[in-house]
């Protein structure tokens, strides 16, 4: 008979004897294709029969093994999971073998859970975590897991920070206050000043968005600076400024990107400067965290050719493709509210109003001709 989703559901409804045939006459794939879909376990299904498939070569059969035996409702099985998560040889297997142990939510399963804190897998770790929180109200657990303040991988220590440190409880909505609100005078205007001048004046925390782009170092007239570091070093002040300023939880866009300063003389080489990776460790030491790379796209022919002398003689260490894309660097003011809170500060009606219209991108390459935007100055 074909193997397939109608024939597995026969065999479950049949009885276990009829999947133990089944098991052990049927070739790998077949065993493969069975554990995939075994989908939802009838209550008396004999999870016995899926043991021996732990010792599987295949660590594919091993993984789906692994996964339907955590359907199984019951204490019987934690300790051969826990072997699994503990010696199989296979990442994933030990992850879903800890994750099943996790969602049979069974208090006698602490003690191996607290066992596989001390794993090297941090997502081994994280796992065991999310299984010990059910039992957080236990003190040796949260012994134990407070413990994790000190763990090394940073995704670790902010679980543990906000489950136990924290005085934010993100779950359940507070009394709207000032989030929503900017001071009168900041809306609809133009000022022309020095940014570390003008910034003075704006409030702690009175600021939304932010999107700029800032001087490309030398490669540009408008300003010039002694040296890379002392640009990078503006840029600092600058942001800091803006960091402080912005309301928690809120953006910072900064679109820049990698430079070239032209070489001094034939003798000498041009030099290309990274700017959006350098700037990028200064924004995350003050306080930003990262959100999204989105990269501005221009048509080739908008750009400096640089490829011309490749073109003639293909010596492959000179090639030098032309630079279409810019970077827009996506920051979040550093807070342990989720967005969800940001967007509960507003009301109802103002959420409704502000959803975006069709016509947005959906991929973080955004295709814009910068050429356009003289066009339609000249026309205006
Ligand atoms: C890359 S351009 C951005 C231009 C802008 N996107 C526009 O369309 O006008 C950088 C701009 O920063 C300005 N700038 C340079 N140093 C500044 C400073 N210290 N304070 C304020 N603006 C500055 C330059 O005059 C230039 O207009």
């Amino acid at each position: 008979m074909e193997l397939n989703k109608e024939y597995i559901n026969y065999l479950k409804s049949s009885g276990n004897g009829d999947v133990s045939l089944f098991l052990s006459k049927s070739s790998t794939p077949d065993i493969l294709y069975f554990l995939e879909n075994l989908g939802y376990l009838p209550k008396n299904f004999d999870g016995d029969l899926l043991v021996p498939l732990i010792k599987h070569q295949n660590s594919n059969i091993r993984f789906w093994t692994v996964k339907n035996l955590g359907k199984i409702n019951s204490d019987k099985y934690i300790n051969v999971l826990f072997s699994l998560a503990k010696n199989d040889t296979d990442t994933s297997v030990r992850r879903e073998a800890v994750s099943s142990i996790g969602r049979l939510r069974n208090f006698k399963a602490k003690d191996n859970l607290i066992n596989l804190l001390q794993d090297y897998d941090p997502k081994i770790v994280s796992q065991a975590i999310r299984g010990l929180l059910i039992f957080k109200n236990d003190l040796k657990v949260q012994l134990e897991l407070k413990k994790l303040l000190e763990h090394p991988n940073e995704i670790i220590q902010s679980v543990i920070k906000k489950e136990f440190f924290s005085k934010i409880d993100n779950d359940n909505p507070t009394e709207k206050g000032t989030h929503t609100i900017s001071p009168e005078y900041l809306k609809n205007i133009v000022v022309n000043g020095d940014v570390l001048d003008v910034l003075k004046y704006v409030p702690d925390e009175s600021i939304h968005l932010t999107f700029t782009s800032p001087p490309y170092y030398n490669a540009r007239d408008y300003s010039i600076y002694p040296s890379y570091q002392e640009y990078l070093l503006f840029l600092e002040k600058a942001f800091k400024e803006v960091h402080r300023i912005t309301k928690e939880g809120r953006f910072f866009i900064l679109n820049t990107s990698p430079i070239i300063i032209p070489r001094v003389s034939r003798s000498h080489s041009s030099k290309r400067y990274p700017i959006p990776f350098d700037i990028h460790p200064y924004l995350i030491k003050m306080g930003w965290e990262f959100i999204d790379d989105i990269v501005w796209l221009k048509p080739e022919a908008s750009v400096k050719n640089r490829i011309a002398g490749f073109m003639q003689h293909r010596k492959p260490l000179a090639y030098k493709p032309n630079a279409t894309t810019e970077y827009l660097m996506v920051y979040r003011k550093q807070t342990e509210k989720l967005l969800d809170w940001n967007m509960r500060q507003y009301d109802w009606e103002i959420v409704q109003e502000s959803k975006v219209p069709e016509g947005y991108e959906s991929s973080n390459v955004w295709k814009i001709d910068p050429t356009l935007f003289n066009q339609i100055r000249r026309v205006a």
